[in-house]
């Protein structure tokens, strides 16, 4: 929406941008517990966990916050920065509980989800919170996973936001094994064994079968990542596509469905766009736009929309999400789109996988129609230029955009070993 804008309605456009502004950060938990020194130690970690941004980016959350000497207690044990992640997300419930409602609990007693819970890496029922009306109008708190112990209580209420966020006071840390367990450093994470695990496995065994695409992968780990990985019934179904790409049509497809920025669903929820991928290499874009609706998130390659139906794990530096169908980047499936029956990719890049980074595409003979196949609705900004300049030139496209060359594309191949 950047051409052609009307003077005129500059103003209506600035009062949109405002409320949308406005409705995406209903609530900023730094704030309201900035008002609250007795609270500034667990502040100042959800801050250095990242947890805040997570936690404004939702709705119908409570908060139990524990004051600064409940802190020190938590802290003089050590724990990593991953291990107070995992931590203090246990004092994250996933629904509304004010001070009314805690005390009016249907049957006394309520088992809350967690964005521990909501991590993936919580074993069995360890991501979730015991909450129980206890006498004289106490109500406990326990990990469901601490042998039924329920040992805090409710403090005070904080601050209600009905019903966007409770923050309410607790006792003490819920002590929790699984939650204060050395967590390892995602950067340590084995990404082919949790895809595995979490309905992904054709994907991961496909990348673990294409060297080339999983070392790109891990070299993106550390400094910040996030998967889009393609559940098993659609990576088998697109496997005879996949098998008719080129070696560097594979590796880019599986670069593709990765991204080199860490990405929190919250992230993905409140920033539509553009998105690179590992994929993108200069002329090559290999992007694709995240965009929401309501709850769902949805990436749209212009040939698929595919959206994401779990969180396999979200901890920073890595995310990784199951989607409902592969990514199809433009770049290789231009002209085929959703027809039946599709010509294979008619380009010179039957040529070894270069090295990351420099690989070339030749964009030969695409119809012209393809884009007009789209499913999707939005043409990002920048891409009609974009598809001029591949049009005119027949060839590789360069663009000027070259922010990361890590997009991955995951989600392909368990026959893999097959079709190599
Ligand atoms: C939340 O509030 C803190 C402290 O006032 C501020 O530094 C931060 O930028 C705010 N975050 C957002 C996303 O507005
Ligand atoms: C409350 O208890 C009744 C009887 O045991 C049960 O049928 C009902 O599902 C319970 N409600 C909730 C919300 O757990
Ligand atoms: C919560 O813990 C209490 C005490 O151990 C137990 O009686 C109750 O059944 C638990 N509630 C749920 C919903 O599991
Ligand atoms: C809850 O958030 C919505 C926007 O998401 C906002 O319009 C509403 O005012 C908020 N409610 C409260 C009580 O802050
Ligand atoms: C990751 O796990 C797979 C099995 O799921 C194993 O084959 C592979 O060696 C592991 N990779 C690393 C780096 O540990
Ligand atoms: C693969 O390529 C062959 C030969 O061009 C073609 O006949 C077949 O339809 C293609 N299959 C798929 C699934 O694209």
């Amino acid at each position: 929406m950047h051409h052609h804008l009307r003077p005129a309605m500059m103003p209506v456009l600035a009062a949109a941008v405002l409320l949308l502004a406005t409705l995406s950060q209903a609530h900023n938990i730094t704030r309201i517990l900035a008002q609250h020194p007795e609270f500034s130690t667990f502040n100042h970690y959800l801050t250095l966990t990242h947890l805040a941004p997570e936690i404004n980016g939702r709705t119908t959350i409570t908060v139990c916050a524990v004051d600064n000497a409940a802190m020190d207690e938590l802290l003089s044990k050590h724990p990593s920065i991953y291990t107070i992640k995992n931590i203090l997300s246990l004092h994250v419930l996933l629904d509304y509980f004010g001070a009314k409602k805690l005390h009016q609990i249907t049957n006394g007693t309520a088992l809350a989800a967690t964005m521990y819970q909501a991590t993936g890496t919580a074993p069995g029922s360890a991501g979730f919170v015991n909450i129980t009306d206890l006498h004289g109008g106490k109500v406990g708190f326990g990990a469901e996973n601490n042998d039924g112990t329920l040992t805090s209580t409710f403090v005070k209420s904080v601050e209600e936001m009905p019903y966007n966020i409770s923050v309410i006071q607790i006792s003490k840390i819920l002590p929790s094994a699984a939650a204060e367990a050395p967590a390892p450093a995602p950067t340590q994470q084995n990404l082919t064994s949790i895809m595995s695990k979490h309905g992904c496995k054709v994907f991961a065994d496909t990348l673990s079968s294409f060297g080339d695409a999983l070392t790109t992968f891990n070299d993106n780990l550390g400094g910040g990542l996030t998967v889009f990985c393609p559940l098993d019934d659609a990576f088998k179904a697109f496997l005879p596509k996949f098998k008719n790409l080129t070696a560097s049509g594979k590796l880019a497809l599986l670069e593709f469905h990765g991204v080199p920025v860490y990405q929190s669903l919250a992230t993905l929820k409140s920033n539509n766009g553009l998105q690179n991928t590992l994929a993108t290499d200069g002329a090559n874009k290999f992007d694709f736009t995240v965009q929401n609706d309501g709850e769902d998130v949805t990436l749209n390659t212009r040939l698929t929309t595919a959206k994401i139906t779990d969180t396999i794990i979200d901890q920073q530096p890595l995310a990784v999400f199951a989607i409902n169908k592969v990514l199809l980047p433009k770049e290789l499936f231009k002209g085929q789109a959703l027809a039946p029956a599709p010509a294979p990719e008619p380009s010179a890049a039957d040529a070894p996988a270069p090295a990351k980074g420099k690989k070339k595409k030749k964009k030969a003979a695409d119809a012209p129609a393809a884009d007009s196949n789209s499913d999707a609705p939005a043409d990002s900004p920048g891409d009609a230029a974009d598809d001029t300049a591949d049009d005119s030139n027949g060839a590789v496209i360069p663009e000027g955009r070259s922010f990361g060359n890590v997009v991955i594309a995951l989600g392909l191949v368990f026959g893999l070993p097959l079709v190599l």
